[in-house]
C-alpha cells in the first residue's frame, strides 16, 4: 500500500495521527508501520468505538437461564456411563482422531514471570516446566494409545520468539518436531478510552495486543493448522490453556462425553462454590449452551434453584474444551461468529509530547474474542464436570496473592499424586512432597501396576518417566 492511500484510509476513520513521525522514521520503520496499520480493521475497531457492536442483554438471558446439558463428576446426569465414556475416548485416540491445542498467547501479566507462562517451573518435586508437563502428557497418551498426538501451540507475538527457541533448544520436549506446530494469534490495537484513537507505542508501531483465546479459531486457520489436522484425520481438539498444570488433556473420558453427546463442542467445568463467584457461568439460555461472565450475572439469577434446591447456574468455566475440528472450519469462515470483548487496561503510550507514559490507571481499551462463545453456535453442546482436584489448578497470579498461585497449584499436584500413590497402597509421609510424571503413570490404575506393594515414602519424590 502506497503513502497516499494509507492516508486516505486512515482519514476515512480519524486515525491520521498515527503517520505524525512518518517523515522521522527509516525506511524499515515505515514498512513495519505500514504493515501493522494494513493489518488493522478499522471499520470493526470504529463500530466498536462507537458502540454500535451487537450487545447481548444478559438480564433477560440470565433471568430464563437454566441448567445447561451436563454429566456430573460422579457420572449422573448422561444417558450413557462413564466406562462407555471412557472406551469410546479410546476409541477415538486409539483411531488417531484426537489432537491438542495449547493457548499460550496471553501477556500473563498478574503473574509477573518475565518470559512466556509455558516456560514457568512448576514441578513440585522435579522443577519441570507448564511446556514440559503438557508434552510428557501427551507422549504418554500417545504411546499408550500407539499414536502421534498433534500439538497446536497458539503464541502471540508476545510469546513467539521465546516459546519457539525454548522448543528447538528443548528437543521439543521430546516430541517429534513435526507433530509440534507453533503459530501466531492475531493482534488489536488498543484505543484511547476516552478518544477512541488508536494508541502508539512508539513513534513507529501501534500499541497492539493478542487478539483474546477466541483469536484461536481464526489463528489455526490462516497458519494452515485446521488444514492439517483434516489430513491427519483428526476429528476433534482438545482444548486448553496454558496456565493448568493439572488439566485433563486429550483425556478419553471427556473425548468419550463428547463423541457420545453429538457435540461440536464440549466444555469441562467445576462446580462453583458459591452463587456469586467469580467464574463464566454456563447457562442454558434461549436454546443456547452459553457463557455468562460472572460481571454480567444479576443476583437473583446467580442465586437461582431447581426443585432439589441446587444452584441453576453451578457450572464454572475453566478454559477447557474438546471442538470439532469441522466445527472449527465452519467457526473460521465466518467472521463475526465471535464476538469482541472490552477490557479498560493500562497501556503505555506515545503522548503528545513524544514521551512514553506508563499510565497508573485504565487508560485504554482493549478488544479480545473469548473462545467460550462459540458455544452457542456448536450443535449439542455439552457440559463436563471434573473435581477441582482432578482436573483445575490455575496458575494467574504471584505467590502472595490469595488464590490462583504457584505455590497452590504446586500443592495441588502433589495432593492429587499422594491421593494416587495412596489409593495404590503407598504410605505417603506426612509434609513430605510426591510427584509423578505422566509418563511414568498417567492414572491411579496404571500406577497401582508400577509401584511396589507397600511402598513407603518418607522423603520428597519424583516418579520420573
Ligand atoms: P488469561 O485470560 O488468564 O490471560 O488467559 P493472560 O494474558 O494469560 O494473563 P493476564 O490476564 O495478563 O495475567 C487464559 C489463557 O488464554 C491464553 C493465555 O495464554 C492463557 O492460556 N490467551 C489469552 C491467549 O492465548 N491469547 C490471548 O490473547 C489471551
Amino acid at each position: 500500500m502506497n503513502l497516499e492511500s494509507l492516508k486516505s484510509q486512515l482519514a476515512k476513520y480519524s486515525q491520521e495521527h498515527v503517520l505524525d513521525y512518518w517523515d522521522e522514521l527509516s525506511e524499515e520503520e515505515r514498512q513495519n508501520l505500514a504493515a501493522q496499520i494494513e493489518e488493522v480493521d478499522f471499520e470493526t475497531i470504529a463500530t466498536l468505538v462507537a458502540g454500535k457492536d451487537e450487545k447481548i442483554d444478559f438480564e433477560s438471558l440470565a433471568a430464563n437461564a437454566e441448567t445447561p446439558p451436563s454429566v456430573r463428576a460422579d457420572g449422573s446426569g448422561a444417558e450413557w456411563s462413564v466406562e462407555e465414556a471412557l472406551q469410546r475416548g479410546e476409541a477415538a485416540l486409539r483411531a488417531g482422531e484426537v489432537g491438542a491445542i495449547l493457548v499460550a498467547g496471553g501477556q500473563g501479566t498478574r503473574l509477573g514471570f518475565d518470559q512466556p507462562k509455558g516456560m514457568f517451573s512448576i514441578g513440585p518435586v522435579s522443577g519441570r516446566t507448564l511446556f514440559q508437563i503438557f508434552a510428557d502428557r501427551l507422549l504418554a497418551i500417545g504411546q499408550k494409545y500407539g499414536v502421534a498426538i498433534p500439538f497446536y501451540i497458539m503464541t502471540s507475538d508476545a510469546t513467539d520468539a521465546e516459546t519457539r527457541a525454548y522448543f528447538e533448544e528443548n528437543d521439543y520436549l521430546g516430541m517429534s518436531s513435526d507433530d509440534v506446530r507453533i503459530f501466531r494469534q492475531g493482534t488489536m490495537p488498543a484505543v484511547d478510552a476516552k478518544s477512541g484513537k488508536l494508541l502508539m507505542a512508539s513513534k513507529s508501531s501501534l500499541a497492539l495486543s493478542p487478539d483474546g483465546h477466541g483469536g484461536t479459531v481464526r489463528a489455526l486457520d490462516r497458519n494452515g493448522c485446521l488444514e492439517d489436522a483434516k489430513k491427519r484425520g483428526i476429528k476433534c481438539l482438545s482444548y486448553f490453556q496454558v496456565d493448568n498444570p493439572l488439566v485433563n488433556v486429550c483425556e478419553p473420558t471427556l473425548i468419550g462425553h463428547h463423541l457420545l453427546s453429538g457435540s461440536e463442542m464440549t466444555t469441562q467445568v467445576i462446580r462453583k462454590r458459591f452463587a456469586m463467584e467469580k467464574v463464566g457461568n454456563i447457562a442454558l439460555a434461549e436454546g443456547k449452551v452459553q457463557v455468562i461472565e460472572y460481571s454480567d450475572l444479576p443476583q437473583k439469577a446467580a442465586e437461582a434453584t431447581d426443585a432439589d434446591g441446587q444452584l441453576k447456574l453451578w457450572a464454572g468455566s475453566i478454559g477447557v474444551h474438546v471442538i470439532d475440528v469441522d466445527f472449527l472450519c465452519r467457526a473460521s469462515q465466518n467472521t463475526s461468529s465471535l464476538p469482541f470483548h472490552r477490557a479498560q487496561k493500562k497501556v503505555p503510550y506515545l503522548d503528545a509530547s513524544e514521551n512514553l507514559v506508563t499510565p497508573s490507571e485504565p487508560n485504554a481499551v482493549k478488544f479480545e474474542k473469548f473462545i467460550f462463545d462459540l458455544l452457542p453456535s456448536a450443535k449439542n453442546a455439552f457440559v463436563v464436570e471434573v473435581l477441582p482436584s482432578e482436573g483445575f489448578a490455575p496458575v494467574k497470579n504471584a505467590d502472595g496473592a490469595e488464590n490462583d498461585t504457584p505455590k497452590l497449584a504446586r500443592e495441588a499436584i502433589v495432593a492429587q499424586h499422594r491421593r494416587w500413590l495412596e489409593a495404590a497402597g503407598a504410605s505417603v509421609a506426612d509434609g513430605v512432597k510426591v510427584e509423578i510424571n505422566p509418563r511414568f503413570s498417567l492414572t491411579p490404575e496404571e500406577l497401582r501396576t508400577k509401584i511396589p506393594a507397600n511402598l513407603t515414602i518418607d522423603a520428597d519424590r519424583y516418579f520420573d518417566a
